[in-house]
């Protein structure tokens, strides 16, 4: 057995875990692990149980204090890794033309494998002191420099779905590859990524979108993803004059979705991005064929997209996560995902009568087990259960120099209310100073305690 296998720790604390939409379970407790994978949870009476019999010999403890708790890791289902050098910026032009003046020349460059390392170096590092335990990324069209963000991916032991980006459609970038070799490129790329034969990061088949992929490419992407049994990423209605660019260029399709089903893009292991404006019928098609959806708020407002009625998909079968999508979205923290999403579902229900708006329980979920289920990783991650792997951070809610002040001012010290107060806050106040300790797979891999 390797020393990695051996790892045994106990954490022992405020533990907060999602099992469903409407089930959020706050408590003091424990969780133990062995091996990366969780062995038990329990209250802490159980755990002063087996702490006084040896059972619990040969485990680290980790014992938290008053103020911090155990999350499970934030999954985000939808980000740009090249993409970052442009964060913050360049968002005064809608969708389709803010890709032709500030990503597709930025995506460009990264044919330049030294720059993708460096970039990729400090994005990976991001994402993980951000609390992002899982990501599912773009990377860009090329084949050398995405396999970069791999290589940085498994450095820092971040637990990823990596695509390579496919796009055929000519531009005025010139970003997009000749079919042939696109399908040649990212078949060789999912081999590659398989041959690093890590346990944490899969490739992730990626048709651009609509726009940028013709009817040839999708198929043959398609069939890829079948192959290799891949999951397949892309985005979907996400902005009105996208959607009506893909119906005139399509002609015999009613919907957006069309375009892709019909070559064969729409499945269960299918995530796609925004589904603003879906219709009724692409609602659910989306059900019936277990697709699910990234949303993601930060772009869908910085762009003037729309505001995406994730109640409703919700309330329609629909698999949902979040995304922050770098860098049509402005932060690179699923904190901030999920601030936002509490506001467009307020919006909504103010303006359209769409409610009731999402409250903090159901955006912690969103941002953990939701995310797990869209990515069809919820067998490993998302929540704190027997067999899972241990994905998870330590929050320190009040820690010194940090937004959340404590006062000496409680409108209920009921012990429940207490934990509960300490989730509300980091999630409405919260950022990386309070997220102490960063977990994947039951190793830190980040202690800023
Ligand atoms: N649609 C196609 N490509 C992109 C992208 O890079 N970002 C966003 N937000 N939407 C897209
Ligand atoms: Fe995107």
């Amino acid at each position: 057995m390797s020393q990695e296998q051996q790892e045994k720790v106990v954490f022992v604390g405020t533990i907060a875990s999602s099992s469903a939409l409407d089930q959020l379970n706050v408590f003091k407790g424990f969780v133990s692990v062995e091996n990366g994978k969780i062995t038990k949870v329990g209250s802490m009476a159980e755990y002063n149980l087996i702490a006084t019999s040896n059972e619990l010999s040969g485990y680290e403890k980790v014992m938290l204090h008053g103020n911090q708790l155990l999350i499970p890791g934030f999954v985000d289902c939808h980000t740009h890794a090249p993409q970052f050098p442009n964060i913050g910026l360049g968002l005064d032009r809608p969708l389709l033309e803010w890709l032709d003046k500030y990503t597709f020349p930025l995506e460009s460059k990264y044919v330049d494998v030294n720059f993708a390392k460096k970039i990729y170096e400090q994005v990976v590092q991001r994402l993980i002191k951000n609390g992002t335990t899982t990501a599912c990324y773009f990377g860009s069209l090329h084949l050398e420099g995405t396999l970069q963000l791999v290589e940085c991916i498994i450095k820092y032991r971040q637990r990823a779905l990596v695509g390579k980006v496919s796009m055929n459609v000519k531009n005025d970038a010139n970003y997009y590859n000749k079919t042939e070799k696109e399908l040649n490129d990212v078949e060789t790329f999912i081999q590659k990524v398989i041959g690093y034969k890590s346990n944490l990061v899969a490739p992730v088949v990626t048709p651009r979108f609509a726009v940028s992929c013709d009817e040839t490419l999708m198929r043959g992407l398609s069939e890829i993803a079948n192959k290799y049994d891949c999951r397949i990423q892309s985005h979907i209605s996400e902005n009105r004059k996208e959607v009506e660019y893909v119906l005139s260029a399509n002609p015999g399709c009613r919907n957006y979705s069309e375009v892709y089903d019909k070559n064969y893009i729409l499945n269960s292991k299918c995530i796609m991005a925004h589904a603003i404006y879906l219709d009724e019928d692409e609602i659910s098609l989306f059900a019936t064929k277990g697709v699910s959806v990234a949303h993601c708020p930060a772009s869908n407002t910085r762009l003037r997209s729309g505001l995406c009625p994730v109640r409703k998909l919700l309330n329609n079968h629909i698999t949902v996560g979040l995304g922050t999508d770098v860098s049509g979205g402005d932060s690179a923290t699923i904190l901030d995902a999920m601030r936002r999403t509490m506001d467009v579902s307020i919006h909504l229900e103010l303006l359209e009568n769409m409610g009731p708006a999402l409250n903090f329980k159901e955006v912690f979920y969103l941002a953990t087990l939701g995310g797990a289920k869209a990515l069809r990783l919820d067998d490993k991650i998302g929540s704190f259960e027997i067999g899972k792997e241990f994905d998870a951070l330590i929050v320190d809610v009040y820690t010194k120099g940090g937004q959340i002040d404590q006062y000496e001012y409680s409108i209920d010290k009921n012990e429940e209310h207490y934990l509960l107060s300490l989730l509300q806050r980091f999630i409405y106040l919260g950022d990386d100073r309070n997220i102490s300790q960063v977990y994947v797979k039951g190793k830190k891999v980040k202690d800023f305690s």
